[in-house]
């Protein structure tokens, strides 16, 4: 399968997480070998299904220990051609301390996996994984562009500690990336700008921003009426290729959009309907009037400023570079939709 002529060594930081896995499993399908960073090398819940990948991959998979907030990365990179740093706290909602529970890993964990890369002399490419969040903050920018698009031109520019700061923790770590790249020339960089991830997922754990939006949308949390908010959507297995073609295809470096489609919430509960037939889970089937949204946002983490900013503002994003350059191709949504819930249900986790 895939590219086996040039077989690489490549870590991925952040190995266990919920897109690194399909990461590290493409890449082991394709031949590579893989050194994976990992807070906790013996956490069975977190790293099994990552163990199990290496057995049945001739043991191509070497699991190391490392904390974004400790560091631990030098020795993962030794002998490594490329970089994944995927590692990064994605924390929405409840989030009391964002200075130490988001900007700081993001931040000081970007420059200590780039200095363990500057230190390790084998490593000729960086692939990032920022975030469309990176790019945009509030869904209202979109209104000055053209067709209403965001490119890879466009940088968030008004996130901070106090309003989005998972955006805003996403934007200054990958600024920082950048600027540590332009201070050196051995190795290169790609950044991968993903939208919102969904679609299967390879361990059974429930504690990411992705799952656990899937399963409040299935338990009936928005059964009320769902705001008017759009979110670009993109499959985790195309994501994952995204990164996987980035460290096999010549490209130039930069960043790259990878999403599929922009659908809003009731949209997307329409068609995660239509691909679940036989069950019925309670989907909102209507708009939450916007005057309700005022009363019970806040309670629910949507402040007014926030509601102003990105209720009824339509989105798209330019993912021709993603496309033409890096040649990936996304998945029907309704197949992410459908092998999401599958999954979900298989592992009793809705
Ligand atoms: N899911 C999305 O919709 C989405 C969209 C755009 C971008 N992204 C980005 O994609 C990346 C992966 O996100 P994900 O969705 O796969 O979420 P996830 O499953 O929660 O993965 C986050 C990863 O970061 C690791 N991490 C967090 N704090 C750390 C620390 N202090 N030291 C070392 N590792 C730490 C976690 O390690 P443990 O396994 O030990 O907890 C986990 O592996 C992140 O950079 C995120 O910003 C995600």
């Amino acid at each position: 399968m895939g590219n086996m002529e040039n077989k690489l060594t490549v870590a991925v930081t952040g190995a266990s997480g919920y897109i690194a896995s399909w990461v590290v499993k493409k890449l082991l399908d394709h031949g590579h070998v893989v050194h994976g960073t990992v807070r906790d090398t013996e956490n069975e819940d977190k790293v099994g299904h990552l163990k199990k990948q290496g057995v049945s991959h001739d043991g191509r998979l070497r699991l190391f220990k490392a904390d974004l907030l400790e560091g631990g990365f030098e020795e993962a990179f030794e002998g490594c051609d490329v970089v994944v740093h995927m590692a990064s706290p994605f924390l929405i909602g409840k989030v009391s301390d964002p200075e130490n529970q988001l900007l700081r890993p993001a931040l000081e964990g970007t420059e200590r996996v780039l200095n363990a890369v500057n230190a390790s002399a084998s490593v000729k490419h960086v692939v990032l994984t920022s975030s469309v969040v990176s790019i945009f903050n509030d869904a209202i920018e979109a209104a000055e562009l053209p067709d209403n698009t965001f490119t890879a031109e466009h940088w968030n520019q008004t996130s901070s500690l106090d309003y989005q700061p998972y955006n805003y923790s996403k934007m200054m770590a990958e600024k920082k990336a950048w600027e540590l790249c332009e201070n050196q020339d051995r190795w290169k960089m790609t950044v991968v700008n993903p939208a919102f991830v969904l679609g299967p997922s390879l361990s059974k754990r429930s504690d990411g921003a992705s799952i656990d939006f899937m399963s409040q949308m299935l338990r009936g949390d928005f059964k009320m009426g769902a705001p008017l908010l759009y979110y670009g959507i993109v499959d985790v297995r195309d994501v994952a290729e995204t990164h996987v073609h980035a460290i096999e295809r010549e490209h130039p470096s930069g960043r790259y959009i990878s999403v599929n489609e922009v659908q809003s919430l009731l949209e997307m509960a329409n068609t995660i309907q239509s691909v679940t037939e036989n069950v019925e889970y309670p989907l909102p089937t209507k708009k939450l009037p916007t005057f309700l949204l005022y009363i019970f946002g806040p309670l629910r983490g949507f402040s007014w400023n926030f509601i102003k900013k990105n209720v009824g503002h339509k989105i798209q994003f330019d993912n021709a570079p993603a496309r033409n350059k890096l040649g990936v191709r996304f998945r029907s949504i309704e197949e992410t939709y459908r092998d999401m819930v599958l999954q979900m249900d298989r592992d009793n986790i809705i």
